[in-house]
């Protein structure tokens, strides 16, 4: 693919503009500078610098992002800023969008991808992928709730009971809960209907990819072969 190309796809500004990086010597590749735009270099597994900075080339962005509070998940966001601040430009510029939502105040496990197939797998409910849940309340937890959101709750706005793949009790007044839905607010109005109220919520994975040493307020790229933790099959 064309260097000026290669930039324009990952985010790197307009069509000139990414020339103009080029012409500027403001890119390297394979460790030498290259002044043509049209330069041509195989994609697969390139390692570029713009300005020093290293730049894996991915035909699509998956990232893995640790959420910190404070940060609303949509692209206008109204009291917060975006967690797409803490993203650096060329993968905003990508225009990727979170995969699902967390609330403003909660933390943890969050996906964005400019993948259109992938997020529509990884969001829709056929594919059930369960994202793990660690949630304080602030009312000592029962067997009778476990056993309850086990069961299945009643939520306000739907009739139909949703229910926990998995849910345990971590400490006095703290549950790990496994969802394989994601329904507005769900945590939050789970464990209101069982009489309880969540004081602090914090995703750590989803299928079995968890957030690792993934410190609040880093991402990081997740590797084509992580995808399987996610409970995706090829195609
Ligand atoms: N359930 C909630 O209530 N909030 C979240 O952010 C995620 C799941």
């Amino acid at each position: 693919m064309r260097l000026a190309q290669i930039l324009f796809s990952q985010g790197f500004g307009t069509r000139r503009e990414c020339a103009g990086l080029v012409y500027s010597e403001l890119v390297e590749v394979e460790g030498r500078v290259v002044d043509d735009p049209d330069a041509d270099f195989p994609t697969d597994g390139l390692v570029f610098r713009v300005r020093g900075e290293p730049w894996r080339y991915f035909e699509k962005a998956l990232v893995l992002l640790h959420k910190p509070a404070g940060y609303e998940c949509s692209m206008k966001p109204k009291h917060h800023p975006s967690v797409m601040s803490l993203l650096p430009l060329p993968l905003r510029t990508r225009g990727l969008q979170p995969v699902g939502r967390l609330d403003e105040d909660t933390t943890g496990f969050l996906l964005l991808t400019d993948d259109g197939t992938l997020l529509h797998k990884l969001t829709s409910p056929k594919h059930h992928v369960p994202k793990i849940y660690e949630v304080t309340l602030k009312h000592p937890v029962d067997e009778g709730q476990v056993q309850r959101m086990l069961a299945g709750v009643v939520l306000d706005d739907d009739p139909s009971p949703v229910r926990a793949a998995a849910c345990e009790a971590t400490g006095e007044r703290s549950l790990r809960l496994t969802l394989t839905e994601g329904k507005y607010h769900q945590v939050k109005r789970m464990a209101a209907a069982v009489s309880n109220r969540v004081e602090q919520l914090h995703r750590s994975a989803m299928g079995s990819l968890t957030l690792g040493e993934l410190a609040p307020g880093k991402w990081r790229w997740v590797e084509a072969q992580e995808q399987a933790a996610l409970g995706l099959k090829a195609g």
